[in-house]
């Protein structure tokens, strides 16, 4: 990046001497909102056609801030374009080229705008394709997930809770609990979408504009859904960055929390699944590791995200009307979430069919922890026992088997009836693994028959989800 200092910046004209070099590379932000790059110019073209459709600027003038901007568009693809820091941000270092292409024209496409609803226009639209395309990476996801939890509906492990064995599941009912945090996720940008879809150019610096401007057209033409109503707002505000963030931290709270999960089940203690070798690195002196890195990075950066919403959100406490500079601080978090999450959420799709589950592994983690102690209380209580007892008594039998070291299942009907008279043969249909599992064959519960039509309802949700858009 060029620092040659030019000295045609569009607001000099009442200013006496230059900008300190230092204050300049403090206050610059092309460094970074050179990613806005072809959204400010999509966001030029349509105020350009605007301003000619009013008759502001004539068709002449129009055609050529258009083909200057199609030029610029092709130096900054092809990395030739001359960014400078002295010409501050994206927008000055644009319409300085658009000058120094087409002349005199040039300086007449900032009629009606000022660079304060320009770039809240601006980032409105990066964060609207932004949205897009984290929808379709998620939904990605979710299938990759759903596909291997179709392949595991029958796979029985332990349920967790505190992380005590706690009840039967299969490994697909466990996955798809995932794929539900996901859904949610995409819903959330689904909404969020609504808020950003809204257009603030036409603002101006803060009351509006004197020009006789429609701002429908430039809405219709940027596909805006609307326009904004307050100027003093639309060029303040900056909740749809916030909601963004916000979103995009719960989607990485989501990853964490289940690549957590594999790490747990990839250690040898659980030894319930194994990673497969390109997703995972060694230890320099260690030669026997293989460490679950991938899934540990993402749970890291989580980090990131959560530090990007509380400084975007501390960016904007305290901030009166209308626009400050200190709005320049909102694209770094922005960004950065943007591309933590979308990193983060294409490698786990890559990384997620290339689990091994070691299903022998899952089964025999559900022989301790008396994990079918509820379903003998429920069996008690179908044979007339109340809850209450039936627990007590259970917990009881629970008792006698950690003194004796026995299971459950090892337990004679005499043991059994002399806690209980009530007990009799039917208990030891009970004390089945795969009957605890078919059992839960509800909307939501854990049977491999269950857990088949949930995927191909959590299908069909996703094509829904799909049209919509
Ligand atoms: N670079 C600025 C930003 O990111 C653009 C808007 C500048 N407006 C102003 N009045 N200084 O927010």
């Amino acid at each position: 990046m060029s620092t040659e200092p030019k000295k045609n910046k569009p607001w000099k004209g009442r200013f006496q001497s230059n900008t300190e070099p230092m204050v300049e590379e403090f206050t610059a932000s092309v460094t970074f909102d050179r990613t806005l790059a072809p959204y400010d110019i999509l966001g030029s073209k349509a105020h350009a056609t605007m301003l000619k459709e009013c008759k502001i600027i004539n068709g002449q003038e129009c055609k050529d801030i258009l083909a200057g901007l199609e030029s610029i568009e092709e130096e900054i693809n092809n990395g030739q374009f001359a960014w400078n820091i002295s010409l501050e941000d994206v927008h000055m270092n644009i319409e300085n080229r658009l000058v120094e292409i087409i002349g005199e024209t040039g300086k007449k496409l900032h009629t009606a705008r000022s660079r304060n609803d320009q770039v809240a226009t601006d980032l409105r639209l990066y964060a609207r394709t932004q949205v897009d395309e984290l929808i379709t990476i998620l939904a990605n996801l979710i299938h990759k997930i759903v596909a291997l939890a179709e392949k595991e509906a029958f796979s029985i492990m332990p349920g967790f809770t505190h992380l005590q064995v706690a009840q039967p599941v299969t490994m697909g009912h466990h996955l798809l609990a995932w794929a539900e945090m996901i859904l949610r996720d995409i819903e959330r940008l689904r909404d969020c979408r609504k808020r950003i879809n809204v257009l603030p150019l036409g603002s101006g610096a803060l009351a509006g504009t004197t020009f006789k401007i429609d701002r429908k057209i430039t809405a219709k033409l940027l596909e805006f859904e609307h326009v904004s109503e307050n100027s003093m707002d639309a060029v303040s505000d900056r909740d749809f960055v916030i909601e963004f963030i916000s979103s995009l931290t719960l989607t990485m709270i989501h990853f964490s929390r289940m690549c957590e999960e594999l790490i747990i089940w990839s250690s040898q203690q659980f030894n319930f699944i194994e990673i497969s070798d390109e997703y995972c690195t060694g230890s320099s002196m260690m030669p026997q590791k293989k460490n679950p890195d991938v899934p540990e990075l993402i749970r890291g950066k989580s980090g990131r995200l959560l530090g990007s919403l509380v400084a975007i959100m501390t960016i904007m406490k305290s901030q009166p009307l209308c626009y400050n500079k200190d709005n320049q601080e909102d694209k770094e978090p922005l960004f950065d979430a943007v591309v933590t999450t979308k990193q983060s959420a294409q490698i786990l799709s890559n990384l997620i069919p290339r689990i091994e589950i070691k299903r022998q592994n899952l089964l025999d983690a559900t022989k301790d922890g008396f994990i079918l102690a509820t379903d003998i209380a429920d069996h008690l209580v179908r044979k007339g026992t109340s809850f209450r007892d039936a627990h007590e008594l259970t917990g009881r039998i629970v008792r006698k088997a950690i003194k004796e070291s026995k299971k459950l299942e090892e337990f004679t009907l005499k043991e059994f009836q002399d806690i209980s008279t009530v007990f009799d043969e039917s208990i030891y249909q009970v004390l089945s693994l795969q009957q605890a599992v078919n059992i839960r064959n509800h909307i939501g519960g854990t049977a491999p028959s269950e857990v088949i039509s949930a995927c191909t309802r959590i299908k069909k949700r996703l094509k829904k989800l799909n049209e919509k858009k």
